[in-house]
């Protein structure tokens, strides 16, 4: 197995509770992390001791040379967090670092945090909070992403970590139609929690903001549910809100030639910190389904380019055939998205559905939290939204309402590594 192909690794639980891999992650002993932020959090992680009682079922490797959540198979729940950094202070800002790292390999392990929740210092708050105890980290992974307002806020070079921001991390320009929400775009840091359970991903990203207090502050944050993308294409495709299968074509977590061509910063390319890592597109993307649920299914399926049941491309019969580009309507969605039609652009889409609720005037919050990931954001997402934007009659029944790009860096490599380490060294 080559590195890159790492990230896919899924651990095999031992009968002992421990991930094999996890605890190959602390032979060192007992992880110390830098001296507790506010709140009372925790100091020390051990391997020694499984504070919680879940065994590690669906551990995800957390180590390796890029980070899990990318081409890991497509989790069923989203945790998404955005946090803007709320110190000048950069020893602060790398020591929550460290805490954030030795937590997710812990919780990513099926582990509790520190000394747990219902133990430690009676003093001071638990560790660890406490809604996981008793459960499997259910393939859960953390992904972490740089946004550039961490380089450069106002001007400032906070961090001093100016001179190492990626060229490829330049703020997304603005697309006709969109309607962006400042108070659900940018920000400095981005934790992506997947699970297939919605207690595990929630709890990560709590544990992360608590750690975190004095020194982050939650930005914005989105919750999805039912995976709209598929990196495992043998599985059933997943749809999406407007009842289409999606993620028909995607790369796949074992394409690792594919992975390596469009997903993975290979070294060289940018700042070395960046060897191994991707680059991460976020559009929160309102769907008007209630016009989609009065609109006639031929008009639904010419929008889209396939059909509605079997996910078939116009002019064929299977899903998984080959897409006869110049059968399908010429501003349908596939046929302006597939790669052909666009220099051979390629990206690994990884999102969600999202009702949050409904708008007050009487329409649901409905639509897909778009995340695509891919090597260079400027031969990616951006030249293909262009395209859609301009052309697409997928836009009459969507709105782009939130945006935000991160540089995510390669795996943490083991015990002694950390989320952005690379970048702050
Ligand atoms: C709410 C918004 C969107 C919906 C409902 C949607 C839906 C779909 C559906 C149903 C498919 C066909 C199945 C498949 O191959 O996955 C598809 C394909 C695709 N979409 Fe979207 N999509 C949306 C937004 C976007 C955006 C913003 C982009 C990129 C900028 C994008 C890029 C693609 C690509 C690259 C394909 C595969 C094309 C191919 O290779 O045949 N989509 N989408």
């Amino acid at each position: 197995m080559t590195e890159i192909e790492h990230d896919t690794e899924t651990v095999e639980p031992s009968g002992d509770g421990f991930s094999r891999r996890a605890l190959l992650g602390w032979t060192g002993g007992a992880l110390v992390v830098g001296a507790a932020a506010a709140g009372g959090v925790a100091t020390a992680v051990t391997g020694t001791e499984d504070k919680s009682s879940a065994p590690a079922l669906g551990a995800v490797d957390f180590h390796g040379a890029n980070q899990a959540g990318i081409a890991t198979p497509v989790q069923d729940r989203l945790h998404f967090c955005v946090f803007d950094v709320i110190t000048d202070d950069r020893a602060k800002l790398v020591r929550m670092l460290q805490q954030w790292t030795a937590a997710a390999a812990a919780m990513t392990a099926g582990k509790a945090i520190g000394t747990g929740a219902d133990s430690g210092v009676p003093q001071s708050p638990p560790d660890d909070t406490g809604e996981a105890v008793g459960l499997p980290p259910n393939n859960l992974t953390l992904t972490v992403g740089f946004g550039p307002s961490l380089f450069t806020k106002d001007g400032k070079d906070r961090f001093q970590i100016a001179a190492k921001k990626p060229e490829a991390l330049a703020e997304l320009p603005l697309f006709p139609g969109d309607k962006l929400d400042p108070q659900r775009s940018g920000g400095d840091i981005a934790v992506q929690a997947c699970s297939d359970d919605p207690q595990v991903a929630v709890h990560a990203i709590r544990n992360l903001a608590r750690i975190g207090f004095g020194v982050v502050s939650v930005r914005w944050s989105q919750l999805g549910f039912g995976k709209t993308s598929s990196t495992t294409p043998e599985a059933m495709t997943p749809r999406n809100l407007f009842g289409f299968k999606d993620g028909t074509r995607n790369i796949a977590g074992t394409e690792t030639d594919r992975l390596r061509e469009h997903v993975w910063v290979p070294a060289g390319e940018g700042p070395q910190w960046m060897t191994g890592g991707s680059y991460l597109v976020a559009r929160r993307i309102r769907m008007h389904i209630e016009t989609w649920d009065r609109t006639s299914l031929q008009e639904q399926q010419d929008v889209i380019g396939r059909s509605k049941g079997v996910g078939a491309p116009h002019g064929a019969t299977g899903e998984h055939d080959v897409v006869p580009l110049k059968a399908l309507p010429e501003k349908s969605h596939v046929r302006l998205s597939h790669p052909d039609s666009n220099n051979g652009v390629t990206i690994l889409r990884r999102g969600y559905s999202f009702v949050d609720g409904s708008d007050g005037l009487g329409r649901l919050e409905a639509g897909l939290f778009f995340l695509a990931y891919q090597r260079d954001p400027r031969k990616g997402f951006i030249p293909l939204q262009q395209q859609l934007a301009a052309n697409d009659t997928m836009n009459e029944y969507i709105q782009h309402v939130g945006s935000a790009l991160f540089a995510c860096p390669g795996g943490v490599r083991g015990a002694d590594d950390y989320w952005g380490k690379a970048l702050f060294a």
